[in-house]
């Protein structure tokens, strides 16, 4: 199955309170950007691989990989819809159709599996909307007021994690990001920005090791995991 890939990389890392954005941080012998942009290079179908990176970025030209001619760059923008949209227009100037799927991919997830990636491809090819990789809750959730006082413990078994890649047609995605934007609504991820529009992504359940580095913590689970 043809599909296009935008890796959003132009965010600070705040949370994780490192001397560098996140996803530089060293992983083994590469910085973890590296390890992500490893999952999808040299996929049978990948036509075209965008990497989104902030405007003042001095990381990404000290990487090996910054010199290898499959990786496109797209500038970055203030929030991750920002960047994505950016991501978009990119593959467009590269030849992307409306109709094609494009993935986009957190930089900071290096631990996608290729059966987790295979999995949402074979199971999305025929979706009219698209979908995105998601883990199903495994505790149990306390909704609460804000003095942490426990109002209501919804059903769990309605309840997933929002994980990445998330899997769209390129124009669908482009309109409903850009309308979100333009409404300022909070919008997370891709999906929030398609069910605004009016559409229902579907979940395809993937493995829960595919973890998003956010907390310092995060890092030490990665070295354990390789
Ligand atoms: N991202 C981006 N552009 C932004 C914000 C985020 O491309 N304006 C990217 C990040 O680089 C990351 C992914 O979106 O790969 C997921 O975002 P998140 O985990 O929130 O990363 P940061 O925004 O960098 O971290 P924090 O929220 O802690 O500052
Ligand atoms: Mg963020």
């Amino acid at each position: 199955l043809p599909f296009w890939v935008v890796i959003p990389a132009a965010g600070v890392g705040s949370r994780m309170q490192a001397d560098r954005p996140k996803q530089y941080l060293p992983l083994g012998d590469r910085a973890l950007i590296e390890h992500t942009l490893d999952c999808f290079l040299g996929q049978p179908g990948l036509n075209g691989l965008v990497v989104c990176l902030a405007a003042d970025d001095a990381w990404w030209p000290a990487l090996a990989c910054a010199s290898d001619q499959r990786i496109q760059r797209a500038g970055g923008g203030r929030e991750r819809a920002d960047s994505v949209l950016s991501g978009l227009h990119k593959l467009t100037e590269l030849g992307a159709l409306d109709s094609d799927w494009v993935l986009v991919h957190d930089a900071a997830r290096p631990h996608l599996a290729a059966t987790d990636l295979h999995k949402l491809l074979d199971s999305l090819q025929d979706d009219p909307v698209g979908g995105l990789l998601a883990v199903p809750v495994r505790d149990t959730l306390k909704q609460a007021d804000a003095d942490g006082r426990v109002t209501a413990t919804p059903d769990r078994s309605l309840f997933w994690q929002a994980y990445t890649p998330q899997m769209f047609r390129l124009g669908a995605l482009r309109q409903a990001l850009a309308d979100a934007l333009a409404c300022g609504a909070l919008i997370t991820d891709e999906a929030s920005a398609m069910e605004r529009a009016g559409f229902a992504p579907r979940l395809i359940e993937g493995r829960a090791d595919n973890i998003k580095v956010t907390r310092p913590e995060d890092m030490e689970w990665l070295t354990r995991l390789r």
